[in-house]
């Protein structure tokens, strides 16, 4: 089972991107963790990071062709504003889980609102870098991995 791993705008600069919000761990290092995770749970991870939300749409559309099972996703700042890639998911159909490595709802009101959560199997929120394996062991749970 293939498994797509999602991120959007700025997420190349975590480690160095508002570490008290971020943390220190770079987008490399998650996804070792993530990686390491996979193996155990049996699935392989395609990675896939843009600022282009374009990008981040078509990056779905061919998950989908390509026959992978679901997605992890932190579409960063498109979470809020991206109709595109909330209808790219309901275009495929692909299962995903949502991911932040912030509490978004503890933080500015514009972040409270998600265009993907209520299309998601699930969300994990604000636990940093664990907010992707959560979310990973959810999904292939849920997909039945
Ligand atoms: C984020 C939260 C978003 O509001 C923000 O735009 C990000 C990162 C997070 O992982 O906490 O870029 O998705």
């Amino acid at each position: 089972m293939r498994v797509l791993v999602l991120n959007g705008p700025n997420l190349d600069r975590l480690g160095a991107r508002e570490p008290a919000l971020y943390g220190h761990a770079t987008l490399a290092s998650v996804t070792a963790s993530l990686d390491a995770l996979a193996a155990e749970l049996g699935v392989t991870l395609e990675h896939f990071q843009s600022a282009h939300e374009g990008a981040l749409i078509e990056r779905v559309h061919r998950a989908c062709d390509e026959g992978l099972a679901g997605a992890v996703v932190n579409a960063a700042s498109y979470t809020h504003t991206s109709i595109g890639l909330r209808d790219a998911f309901l275009a495929t159909g692909l299962p995903f889980v949502e991911v932040h490595l912030s509490n978004v709802h503890a933080r500015e009101a514009f972040r409270h609102h998600s265009l993907l959560a209520d299309i998601a199997r699930g969300t994990v929120v604000g636990f940093g870098g664990d907010s992707y394996l959560l979310g990973l062991r959810g999904l292939v749970a849920n997909i039945g991995g």
